[in-house]
């Protein structure tokens, strides 16, 4: 399934991870700052545009080579992985639904690290229930105006862009009087919500964004009218296998935790590695975070081969969303009270882990679109 192309791209995001993100975890997640110079490196190593075409400044590469960047990146630091949001949710509407010139406008500026974009679909009454949306777009003239309030939106406060999924048709039934547009945050009526002050990722900035009668030019309108919720379901499918990455990261991270700390910490005279209650935890926790790798490896090789992936991908994410919060949980336990204090990194992990079943669908979702799937025979 990989070839040598990937064992050089996990080498490359290994170092990169190793050398200058963890020294900086810490300071992330205590300041909830991300610092300038480092996003200004992770620019440098285009990590962070690995699937935007190299047409529009990206490296043009396959959704594998994605979930890696993503796995070890997360792996030292979860708030560091909205830098690399291009790959998925705020690259994705216009890598697979843009046209040339919004692909040259804004996909380019991603790449470039000049622009930063968000995917707003999410509203204080339409969460799990996407579809259930309040937000409108009213056609005026060549131009539509667009009212609205989208919640939990990540980047939200430093977006320079989002795709926001508003009802073109408030009349339609189901889903088809959803549309997708491309909405600049300078443009008037266009505010934002405070930031959030999270239990986790600290470093990834959230809010709400408030949209006052926003005039949107008809070149904005992503895809056609009425194919939102298809642009929004379609572009959550990928988005999910980087979102089950991040979640593998962070379970591989907490596991090496529990390695290093398990081989220093002497107990009743002796290392609490030398215990069999340790060893069969760390044997439990590794084979649980492989078979999360095989279910991220698999939804992405089924996406770059250009097969159906949606249950494949709500697996993964469904399993890799518990497996952090277990395996960073198994790993906190095995410090004890060192756990327990900001001093180990455990503590961060554990907190990062806790956002991964929950967004971009919860576990409950992912189990709905499974289970879905399961009995249609698919
Ligand atoms: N790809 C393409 N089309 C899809 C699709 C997919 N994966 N899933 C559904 N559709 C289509 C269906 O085919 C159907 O089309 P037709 O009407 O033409 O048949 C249409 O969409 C409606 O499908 P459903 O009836 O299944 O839709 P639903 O309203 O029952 O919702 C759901 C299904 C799976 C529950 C969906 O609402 C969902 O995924 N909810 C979770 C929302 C979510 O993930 N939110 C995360 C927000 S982003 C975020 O968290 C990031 C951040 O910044 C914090």
């Amino acid at each position: 399934m990989f070839e040598k192309k990937h064992e050089m791209i996990r080498k490359l995001a290994r170092e990169f991870a190793e050398n200058e993100i963890a020294p900086r975890a810490q300071e992330i997640d205590k300041t909830g700052e991300y610092p300038a110079d480092l996003r200004e490196k992770l620019i440098k190593s285009k990590f962070h545009c690995v699937t935007i075409p190299e047409e529009y400044g990206g490296c043009g590469g396959d959704y594998k080579s994605a979930a890696i960047v993503t796995e070890e990146i997360a792996a030292k630091c979860g708030s560091s992985v909205t830098q690399i949001m291009p790959n998925s949710l705020s690259g994705g509407p216009l890598i697979y639904f843009g046209n040339h010139e919004q692909k040259k406008k804004y996909l380019q500026g991603m790449a470039e690290g000049s622009l930063i974009g968000a995917f707003g679909i999410t509203e204080p009454g339409a969460g799990s229930d996407a579809s259930s949306i309040d937000t409108v777009a009213e056609k005026d003239g060549d131009d539509y105006i667009l009212n609205g309030r989208k919640c939990f939106i990540t980047n939200g406060p430093i977006c320079d862009f989002i795709t926001v999924f508003a009802k073109t048709d408030t009349k339609a039934k189901g889903v088809s009087g959803i549309s997708a547009f491309i909405v600049e945050a300078d443009w008037n009526g266009f505010s934002r919500g405070k930031n959030e002050d999270k239990l986790g990722i600290k470093g990834s900035k959230t809010s709400d964004i408030i949209l006052e009668n926003v005039r949107v030019p008809k070149e904005n309108l992503l895809g056609r009218e009425g194919q939102g919720f298809k642009i929004c379901m379609g572009v959550l499918d990928s988005g999910r296998i980087t979102v089950a990455s991040q979640g593998l990261g962070l379970a591989q991270g907490a596991l090496d935790e529990a390695v290093k700390f398990t081989k220093e910490r002497i107990q009743f005279g002796k290392s609490i590695a030398k215990f069999q209650n340790t060893q069969f935890e760390i044997a439990d926790m590794a084979t649980k975070v492989q078979c999360g790798r095989h279910l991220v490896f698999n939804a992405a090789h089924m996406k770059d081969s250009g097969r159906s992936y949606t249950k494949e991908a709500a697996m993964a994410k469904y399993y890799c969303g518990e497996l952090c919060n277990e395996i960073s949980y198994r790993s906190l336990q095995l410090h004890g009270g060192y756990g327990f204090i900001k001093d180990y990194d455990i503590e961060r992990i554990y907190r990062d882990s806790r956002i991964v079943s929950i967004y971009e669908g919860t576990s409950e979702i992912q189990k709905l679109v499974i289970s879905g799937m399961v009995y249609a025979g698919k």
